[in-house]
């Protein structure tokens, strides 16, 4: 878990540069890269996500970045489109994301808007998932409430059931064929997050750590994307 010098990464040199980058994003997309290839923690890609609730409640939650793409500025997680967090999202679509590398000495806030991916998108990355997994978005009716555990395993093996699969009881096993191919359900898929925010952290010795935030315009375009404007960025005292 060394953390490699800022010398021969200069994405992770111990201070943000005198003249704050012009795209924050990149800057993020690194961090998150190098946490991921020094394998600094189990799932270096978790994030908690804020959203609010209609009396104004905010609720946090950990999901995994399963994309992130510095131009033009979101990231994706995927989800249940019928759990909490999207019903408060679709309601208020203002949402904060933070990530935290302890290991890095890293902190990354990002605030923006949420929107559905495209469907095609989603159907592509649920294709890419292991076969439990998409029978997983199938049989759980997130952030419902559930009897007990017998009861949401007995609604698993009926929702396979009604897929024509045949799994064991215990699930962990298919009959039959080598590789089901399961669809997406429609309640199931990708948010991007477009970034209006983004607060770079860097821990610094005695707490004199080194914060930028960069900010920025976003214009809808259409339900997926949004025309951005320029990141302006500040020096914030620690
Ligand atoms: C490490 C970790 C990764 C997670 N990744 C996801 C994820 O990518 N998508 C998701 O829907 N839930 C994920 N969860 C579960 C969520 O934290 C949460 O329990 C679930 O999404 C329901 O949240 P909600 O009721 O607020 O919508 C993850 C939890 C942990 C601890």
């Amino acid at each position: 878990m060394a953390v490699e010098s800022g010398l021969t990464n200069p994405y992770l040199a111990h201070q943000l540069p005198d003249e704050l980058p012009g795209n924050p994003m990149h800057w993020a997309a690194a961090w998150l890269e190098e946490a991921t290839r020094q394998e600094v923690q189990r799932n270096p890609n978790s994030m908690t996500l804020v959203t609010v609730g209609d009396e104004g409640q905010p609720s946090a939650r950990v999901v995994l970045c399963k994309d992130f793409v510095p131009d033009p500025g979101y990231l994706v997680f995927y989800t249940n489109y019928h759990s909490r967090k999207v019903c408060e999202l679709q309601v208020n679509p203002r949402v904060a994301v933070t990530f935290h590398w302890d290991a890095l000495g890293r902190q990354i806030r990002i605030e923006g808007i949420a929107a559905l991916s495209p469907g095609a998108e989603s159907n592509a990355y649920f294709a890419s998932r292991n076969w439990g997994s998409q029978l997983g978005a199938w049989g759980s009716n997130q952030s419902a409430p559930i009897a007990s555990r017998d009861a949401l395993l007995h609604q698993l093996r009926e929702r396979a059931k009604e897929l024509g699969l045949n799994v064991s009881d215990d699930l962990q096993s298919i009959g039959g064929i080598d590789r089901p191919v399961i669809p997406r359900p429609g309640h199931w898929g990708g948010v991007r997050v477009w970034a209006s925010a983004i607060e770079l952290w860097i821990e610094g010795r005695d707490r004199i750590h080194d914060r930028g935030r960069w900010q920025r315009a976003l214009d809808r375009k259409d339900e997926h994307d949004f025309v951005t404007g320029e990141w302006r960025g500040t020096r914030l005292q620690p």
